[in-house]
This record gives structure tokens, sequence and C-alpha cells, in this order.
């Protein structure tokens, strides 16, 4: 008898990692015509890699609630597309001022402040025009129609751009407890919220379900801002990929700085049992999903 080797969680997610890359990679625009460069640097910042958090939560949370559709593979593209430009946007001179991310020279120090600019806007309106490509393959046209209102309100002045607005406006300022919740649930929470609620939505979850998901979303962003927090101090940058130091050298107020580093550590874990005790009283099971964010408590990266 052949003896059957045992897949490993890390080699499920690898593989998953890897399995969402390429399906990235076939939704994004051809590098040619006279506005090649916006294209390339658009592309460059995709493919630099990164977690694939948003997309992998997405299409966990459609496959708990059942979901088996063509229709989430271009939505699981556009969230990275626009979490990406948030990103681009982010690291500019305006903003945290940082030179690396996901391992290489940040966009605006490869292509110029202005084609980063560009490529930030460029990025996040191909995600919705990418996300609508959903309507001419589903058998849930308002299914579709409703998840690209929750992308746009998720990512807009009332989600993660508002969030990065406040917490623009509080740099080198001291922030309450409730601003702070106030930005972490927006810059950080509301993209993954998006993620899970659209996962939900695509797959027809009830409307509790749904409101649930995206609490349980929420708690998982807390967490992970939290967590992104703690390896800004404690990390190293070939690690991290990212500059580390940034919010100190900026100024911010961050959770670490209003609860300290092992307060802020048990809260994490915290927060994100939380979040998993939530997601396992939704009908539907996905231990994979489970399993993600109780490994998310103890990233590194
Ligand atoms: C970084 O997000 C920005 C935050 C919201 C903290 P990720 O840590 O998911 O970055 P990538 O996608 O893996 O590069
Ligand atoms: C990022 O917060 C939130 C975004 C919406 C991009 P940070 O500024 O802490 O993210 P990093 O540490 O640069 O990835
Ligand atoms: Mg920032
Ligand atoms: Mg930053
Ligand atoms: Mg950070």
């Amino acid at each position: 008898m052949k003896a059957v080797k045992k897949v490993t969680w890390k080699e499920e997610l690898a593989a998953k990692t890897l399995r969402i890359e390429e399906l990235i990679k076939t939704y994004l625009p051809k590098e040619k015509g006279f506005q090649k460069t916006i294209v390339q640097a658009s592309n460059y910042s995709v493919c630099a890699g990164g977690k694939r958090l948003r997309p992998m939560l997405m299409e966990e949370t459609y496959r708990l609630f059942g979901g088996d559709g063509p229709e989430i593979f271009p939505f699981m593209a556009a969230i990275e597309m626009i979490h990406t430009s948030s990103l681009v946007h982010d690291d500019l001179p305006c903003m945290d001022n940082d030179e690396y991310r996901r391992g290489r020279k940040t966009t605006w120090v490869e292509f110029g402040y202005d084609m980063a600019v560009l490529a930030g806007d460029a990025l996040l309106t191909f995600a919705f025009e990418t996300a609508a490509g959903a309507f001419s393959d589903t058998r849930h046209p308002e299914r579709v129609g409703r998840a690209i209102q929750i992308l746009a309100g998720k990512t807009g002045m009332y989600g993660m751009i508002g969030g990065q607005t406040v917490d623009v406006e509080m740099t080198e300022k001291p922030m309450t407890e409730e601003q702070l919740d106030f930005v972490y649930r927006l810059k950080t929470g509301a993209l993954l919220e998006a993620s899970m609620m659209i996962g939900a939505v695509l797959a027809g979850a009830d409307e509790e379900s749904i409101k649930q998901t995206e609490y349980a979303a929420s708690l998982v962003g807390m967490a992970f801002q939290i967590q992104d927090d703690i390896l800004d101090l404690t990390s190293t940058t070939e690690i991290l990929g990212k500059p580390v130091g940034s919010d100190e050298k900026n100024q911010k107020t961050t959770y670490v700085t209003l609860h300290g580093l092992e307060q802020s550590r048990s809260d994490v874990e915290k927060i994100s049992r939380k979040a998993i005790e939530v997601l396992k009283g939704l009908p539907g099971e996905n231990e994979f999903l489970l399993q993600l964010i109780q490994m998310l408590i103890t990233r590194e990266k």
C-alpha cells in the first residue's frame, strides 16, 4: 500500500497563497499603450507579493457558507488591488514616507511620486472594473451588485480612506482611545470586513450571518492592526519586507504607545479568540478559516 503523505496546515496555506497569486495575475492589465508606465507601476506593486490575506479570507468565508460559483474570483482580485492601492498611497512622502514595501522599493521610489499617486488611483479604479466583471459570470446578479456596494462603502470615506484621513491628521498628535479605535476600525478593519462580508453575501448567507461575519471581521481587523504595530517595534525589515520603526519616525500614536507591548500582545490574542468564537457560532464550518485567524495571533510578518 502506498503511504499517503499528510499535508500540513502550513503546506495548505502555502498552496492556497500560490493559487491566489496565480488568480490575481490573470486579472492584471496588459503593459502596453502610451500609458504603459501606469500599468507597469500598478503591476509592480501588486506583483511584489504580500500575504494575500484579504482574498484568502474572502474565499474561505465564501466556502464557509457553501459558495461554489465563479463570481468570487474577480472580487478576490479586486480586494487585493484595493488593498495594494492603499499601501502605495500609505507609503507616499506626504503620508508615511516609507521606502520599502513587500521586500522591494516602494512604488513612489521606483516610479516617482507622480506615478505612484496615479498608480494608486488606477488600481483602485481598476478594482471596480474587475469586480463588475462578475456580472457576466453569475447566477446571482443581485448578490454581485450588493457586493460591489459593500466594496465601495468599506473602501471610501466611511471606510479605509476615512480611517487613513484621521491617521494622517493625527500624526505627531496624541490620540484618545476612542480616536484610535475609530482609525483602526476604518483604516484596517473596513477592508477585512469587506473581504469577509463579500464572501458571505456572494454565497447567499442570511442577513444575521452577514452581520455576524462583519463583526468577526472587525475583530480580526483590530487584532491585525495591533499586531502590525507590535511588529513595527519588534521585527526587522528583512522579515517584514517594510521598514520597522515607521510609527516612531512619524510620531504616531499606536495601540502599543497607549497600552504597552505586553498588554497589546495579550489583546491581540483575546480579540482574535473572540473572532473565532463568533465564527464558530455561524451556520457552516471551515476549519481552515479558524486556523488562519488563529495563526494571525502569532504572525511574524
Ligand atoms: C499591511 O497589510 C497594512 C495594514 C493594514 C496593517 P498586510 O500586512 O496585509 O500587507 P501585505 O498585503 O501582506 O503586504
Ligand atoms: C496601514 O497602516 C493602513 C492602510 C490602510 C494602508 P500602517 O501605515 O501601519 O501600515 P504599514 O505598517 O505601512 O503596512
Ligand atoms: Mg499609515
Ligand atoms: Mg504605513
Ligand atoms: Mg504599520
